[in-house]
């Protein structure tokens, strides 16, 4: 057990800003990445949301194609596909107030999500330039795996521009939540969308902690022990049963777009909006892991307050101790990575 009361008071004077400017109901959503595999449903989605303005959709091959198609779905927002020119990519980025990147390349069977880090880390360490230069106040969305390294990678990019905001830049987790809500319910025969799972940690095997102690459950053994397998290694399953054909696309772009659709109902003046996302954190800097997913708290202006863990039970703590020595090696090979290939 191990309950980390942490103050937030790093974020205090601009959380108690209660509006900002871009609390408007006019958004600009851009996804990088968009005529992937993940990307593709993920702006399907996003165009299915009465909040989002404006969907500007770029990748490497096939976004004007993506765009043209979406566009016709009889909902209000302009959709826009961009060409892979350094213009495309700075038109679309421009005036975006979320930017979400699911561009890169997918796991295939027997491969690890570190196994991605050449070349995910470059491809999201140049996203993450045209970011800083075109859209530095935008709240970044990294889905591009491994998500506990391309954090830091992109934070280390806006940082050499001198536009960090660490109130700005999230890792997307919400799929191990997601995962963890429907394999309890599955266990329990309850309704998984009644289910939130806290999930804290990272992304990626062993750093993917569920505290199912929080919402009342306590499972035993061997039945204790396949559940937290299968949500450490749920992703697994898929890139399995897809056989080479990449990883999980469709219940990504549901997670992504839960979560993107978390901060425009925040940005937009709604309270007590809640959900575990990557993010620079206090939480364990004291033990040199810099980023951290646990219970954060959004607002207008993207982190509000980053929740402690909490109450954990001594199972969950040795899960936690390995997390945390798994995702301090992580976060510093990202960090001295990109530091080597800026
Ligand atoms: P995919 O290969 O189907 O799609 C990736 C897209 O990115 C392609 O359309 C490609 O053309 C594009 N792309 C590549 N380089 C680009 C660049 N420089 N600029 C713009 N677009 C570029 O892959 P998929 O399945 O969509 O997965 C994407 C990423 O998401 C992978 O890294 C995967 O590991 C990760 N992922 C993350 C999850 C999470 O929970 N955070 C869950 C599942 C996957």
């Amino acid at each position: 057990f191990a309950a980390r009361q942490v103050s937030q008071s790093v974020f205090g004077a601009v959380q108690r800003r209660a509006f900002s400017a871009t609390a408007s109901n006019a958004s600009k959503v851009t996804v990088l990445g968009a005529a992937g595999g993940i990307g593709q449903p993920l702006s399907l989605l996003l165009k299915l949301n009465p909040r989002v303005s404006e969907l500007a959709l770029y990748d490497i091959k096939g976004a004007p194609g993506v765009a043209a198609d979406i566009s016709h779905i009889n909902t209000k927002s302009i959709v826009k596909g961009y060409d892979p020119t350094p213009e495309g990519v700075k038109e679309c980025l421009t005036g975006a107030e979320i930017v979400l990147i699911p561009a890169g390349v997918p796991r295939k069977p027997g491969m690890t999500r570190d196994d991605l880090f050449n070349t995910n880390g470059s491809i999201v360490r140049d996203l993450a330039k045209a970011a800083a230069d075109a859209c530095p106040d935008a709240n970044i969305l990294v889905i591009s795996n491994p998500v506990n390294s391309t954090v830091p990678i992109t934070a280390e990019v806006f940082k050499s521009k001198g536009v960090y905001n660490p109130k700005r830049l999230f890792g997307v987790t919400t799929l191990d939540v997601v995962r963890a809500s429907r394999f309890i319910s599955q266990l329990k025969s309850t309704d998984p969308a009644n289910e939130n799972i806290t999930v804290i940690g990272g992304h990626s095997g062993a750093t993917i902690v569920p505290l199912l102690s929080q919402a009342g459950y306590s499972l035993e053994g061997a039945e204790r022990d396949e559940y937290v397998r299968r949500v450490q290694f749920g992703g697994d399953e898929v890139v399995q049963a897809k056989g080479g054909a990449g990883s999980a696309t469709l219940s990504m772009a549901m997670a992504g777009a839960r979560f993107a659709e978390s901060l425009l109902k925040a940005a937009q003046g709604q309270k007590g909006v809640i959900e575990p996302t990557f993010v620079d954190s206090p939480l364990y800097k004291d033990q040199g892991v810099t980023y951290f997913a646990s219970q954060v708290e959004l607002g207008p202006n993207g982190v509000e307050k980053i929740h402690p863990v909490g109450k954990v039970t001594e199972y969950e703590q040795g899960l936690l101790d390995v997390c945390l020595k798994d995702l301090k090696g992580n976060i510093e090979k990202g960090e001295k990575w990109v530091k080597e290939n800026m």
